[in-house]
Parts: C-alpha cells; structure tokens; sequence
C-alpha cells in the first residue's frame, strides 16, 4: 500500500500536461500576449524560452483552478494525500488569499471570531471583507528573550467561555519565529463547541515530513491550515496551498469545502498562474518522495550553526527550555539568534551581514535575527552566516543599541511585535465598517485618541500596529515612529511617511 503510494506521489500530473502542452506546435491566439516569443530579448537571454512557453493560461488541456476536474483536480488530489488533508487547494495569490478564504467561508458580517492581535495582515484584509467582528486574546511573551509565541490553551478556553456566541477561531501557528501552539488541545476546545479550528501555517509547509518537525495542524486535529509553499519548500513565490481537515463524519460539518472553494474565487486572480500551478505540483512531489531527507538536511544544518553559534561571544539561539503555554514547540529549521550581546541592534547587523559578508536574514527585529534554513540551504551557506558572526563578533560594536533609540524593553525584543496593552488601543468599530467610514488624514499627534481608519504595519513580519477600527494610542504612534526612524519598512499607511494617518471622520 506504502509502496503504491510512493509510487502514485511520483507523478506530477500538472506539471507533465504543461509540458507537453507548450510543447505542442500552436498558432497562439490567446493570454498571455508575450505568446512564447514576444518578450524582450534581455529577459528571454536571462529566463531562457522555456518558461514564456510554459506560461500558459487555462487551454482546454489544462483544466480550471475554479472548477477542477482533470489535472489540476488529480494534483488536488495528491497534495492532499501527501499533507493529509480531506481536500486540498491550490493557491496563486499566497497564503493571503488562503487567510482570506478561511474568514469569508466561517464569518458573516457582524460574527465573531477569536484570534491573536499578532496576526498576519492578510487576516486584518479577511475582517474587512467579512465584516466579522474581532475578538482578540493575547499570545504569551517569553520572559526570557521576549520573543511572542504563541496564545496558550487557558487563554482560548477562558475566551470560548467568555464569548459563546462566536463563529470561529484562528490561530497563527507557527509563529515567524517558528513557535508552535498547542493546536490538539485548542482543536479540542473548539470541537466541544463546534467550532471550526482555521490554522495560519504560512510558516509551516514543511511540518510532519520528519520525526524532528512539530506535526501539521491538520494532523492534530485542526479544520482548516493555510500554507506557504512558497516561504519554506520549493514552490514558487506566491504559490501556497489550503487545507481541509478531515473532520469527525459522524459530527455536524463545522466547514463547508464549498463555501472555501467560493470564497477563494473572490479572492484569487482569475488568471491563474501555470507555472505557479506547476510548482506546487512539483513541490509536493518532492516533499511526498523526499521530505523526510529533505528535511533531515535542512534540520542538520540549523543544528550545525546553531551549535557553532551558540560558541561565539555575544550570540544566543533562541531555543525551548521546556515546553509551556504559548511555546508547545519550536521549528528547529528556523534559527533565531539573539543578538544583545553584541551591543548593536538586529537592523544594524542584518545590514552588516548583507552588506559586507553577503548573509541575507529572513527578518531582523531589535534584538534578534531570524534566519530560514531550508531544503535549499548548503553547507557553505552556514559556514558563511557562522564566519560572518565570527568576524562581527571579534570587531568592537558599532551602531545602536535598542537603549539608545528610546525602545524599552518592555516593547518587546521585536519591533513590529509590541503587544503591550498600551499601544494596542481598544477596538471600536469593526475593521469593516472603518474601511468603509468617512476618514480624514491627521497628523499623527492629532490621531492620538482618534479611530484608525487603515491597516499601518511594519513590514516584515507583517503584524499591524494600527487596524482599521481600533483607537490609536500615543505608544502605538510613538512605536511607528521608531521602526521607521530604526530604518524598517511601513506598509499599509495610505501616506506611507507617515506624516499624515487616516482616522474615522
Ligand atoms: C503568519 C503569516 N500569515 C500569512 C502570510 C501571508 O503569506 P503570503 O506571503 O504567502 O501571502 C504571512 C506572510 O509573511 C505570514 O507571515
């Protein structure tokens, strides 16, 4: 059985019909209007022909991402087999589209959902088409290295009594910096409930192909998980995959696939990409056949820098002492480095080590940089990140410390990620009905006290500071203020200086 498996998981399906497909002779007369050959002589030297022969759109042959019934449908199908899913969909427009999808099928307008105020802002963009009204609890704080995890099971179980009216709930896990919720006991609270679980998993494609990951949400017991391909396995930007659990049969349907599937055709392009099609079919042929070694490289290499790091003056990986709430377990292939003993803050390394040692970090906060190491890491690129360390950590410190900069502790080590209870303000409005409003564009000392009218977020991570709906505090703008003053990037504010913010009129 294992082996006819193994077997079926060889094929790529979608990926063969594309090939064959711009393989054969044509008169095109259809999208995209480069036809193979119209496309500038310097990207075609770069990119080769093959790929404008294979950006395809949806031929006869080809079937429909909308309305699957031939290959798309057949590699649908094994991507769910491989990640353990009821039903599985493609995504083109990354796991945005997916978080989106997930609130539009579970939330109508004026519902209530339960989720973490460090969410994505793609789910901030799902509240706003959905209408559903937010009720946040608060993910745990390591008090150690004041990295945010993830939100711990008695804070859901208090919140589900609290609010018995809700519709669903949605977890970010894991976290950017790799750190798990304990999804089969939440699975469990929302299930005495029905329910639905819905996972934000854009960062953990990869779980359940080794012993030594944590295990899918889908394996314990979630309804619904939401990945980026793209972030950790080898599909190609933008392309990510979204996931149904499998469910109770006997049980009431806590989620309607279908109401998923017409969800995700208002929110994905109706030109889907093949080639990102391809991909995933691709990338889960290579996970389903290879994961577990491709993972035990990537695992093995994590360790090795985190070991040789761990020897350098100045650096600490962030590791689990011990499991508890918030922190149930850690994706030991994403490697977080605290960097306060160096005496400079992560922006400043992270542009020392691009700069003059060509090491590229995922994301630099104040005190730590995260690193992805993935199946497409090499030894060399360890030695490099571990050789560049060495060199930074033998030079005195330059730069700014966190202190020098007016950031406190008490903000967190990470500056997008500052959930103190002062700067988030209290959410007045849904995040619906501010879009909507009348809004004016203040300066940001008379927005204080005022109700945001937009999404304003660092970016990365991407976690908002400002939701359209919630009342602006002073340590919210004051926060912004000093991201963007640290060097970091602010997206989602209409004046993207920031001089003005939009607030309901
Ligand atoms: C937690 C989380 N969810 C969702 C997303 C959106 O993913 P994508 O870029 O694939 O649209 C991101 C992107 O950074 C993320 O960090």
């Amino acid at each position: 059985m294992k082996n006819r498996c193994q077997t079926r998981q060889q094929r790529t399906p979608l990926l063969s019909r594309l090939l064959d497909s711009a393989a054969r002779p044509a008169a095109p007369f259809h999208t995209p209007g480069h036809h193979g050959l119209g496309v500038a002589a310097s990207l075609r030297a770069v990119w080769g022909d093959a790929i404008f022969a294979a950006d395809l759109p949806e031929l006869p042959e080809l079937d429909n991402l909308f309305a699957p019934e031939e290959v798309i449908a057949e590699s649908q199908a094994l991507a769910a087999e491989a990640f353990g899913s009821d039903r599985t969909f493609f995504l083109v427009n990354g796991s945005t589209a997916g978080v989106m999808a997930a609130i539009l099928a579970t939330c109508a307008p004026g519902d209530k959902i339960l989720l973490p105020r460090t969410v994505h802002r793609s789910v901030i963009a799902g509240l706003v088409f959905s209408g559903a009204q937010p009720v946040f609890v608060k993910p745990e704080v390591c008090p150690r290295t004041g990295l945010v995890g993830s939100v711990a099971t008695a804070t859901i179980a208090q919140a589900l009594d609290d609010h018995p009216d809700l519709k669903a709930v949605l977890l970010v896990s894991p976290t950017y910096e790799g750190v798990c919720a304990d999804i089969a006991s939440i699975a469990q609270l929302c299930h005495d409930r029905n329910l639905p679980l819905l996972v934000d998993e854009a960062h953990g494609p990869h779980f359940g192909f080794h012993p030594g990951l944590p295990p899918s949400a889908l394996s314990q017991g979630a309804d619904l998980a939401v990945q980026s391909t793209h972030k950790v396995l080898s599909g190609l930007t933008q392309s990510a995959m979204l996931h149904l659990g499998r469910g109770d049969r006997r049980a009431a349907p806590r989620l309607h696939g279908d109401r998923v599937a017409q969800a995700l055709q208002l929110v994905q392009s109706t030109s889907p990409s093949y080639l990102l099609l391809a991909s995933l079919d691709a990338a889960r042929m290579q996970m389903a056949t290879q994961g577990e070694a491709l993972m035990a490289g990537a695992l093995a290499l994590a360790q090795e820098a985190r070991d040789r790091l761990r020897s350098l003056p100045g650096i600490e990986p962030f590791e689990l002492p011990a499991p508890q709430p918030g922190f149930a377990l850690l994706d030991l292939t994403r490697l977080t480095v605290d960097v306060r003993g160096l005496g400079q803050t992560g922006f400043d390394l992270d542009e020392r080590l691009n700069q003059d040692h060509g090491v590229v970090a995922e994301l630099p906060s104040l005190h730590h940089l995260t690193f992805i190491v993935s199946l497409g890491n090499r030894a060399a690129d360890i030695d490099r990140l571990v050789n560049a360390f060495g060199a930074i950590a033998a030079a005195p410190a330059f730069g700014r410390r966190g202190d020098d900069v007016g950031l406190s502790e008490g903000l967190t080590s990470t500056l997008s990620r500052d959930i103190d209870d002062e700067a988030y303000g209290e959410m007045v409005m849904t995040p619906r009905d501010a879009h909507f409003s009348a809004s004016d564009a203040l300066e940001p000392a008379l927005a204080v006290g005022r109700i945001s009218a937009e999404t304003v977020c660092p970016y990365p991570p991407g976690i908002p500071v400002l939701l359209p709906g919630e009342r602006i505090s002073a340590a919210a703008i004051a926060h912004l203020e000093r991201v963007k003053a640290m060097g970091g990037v602010i997206s989602g504010a209409s004046d993207p200086s920031l001089k003005t913010l939009r607030v309901v009129s």
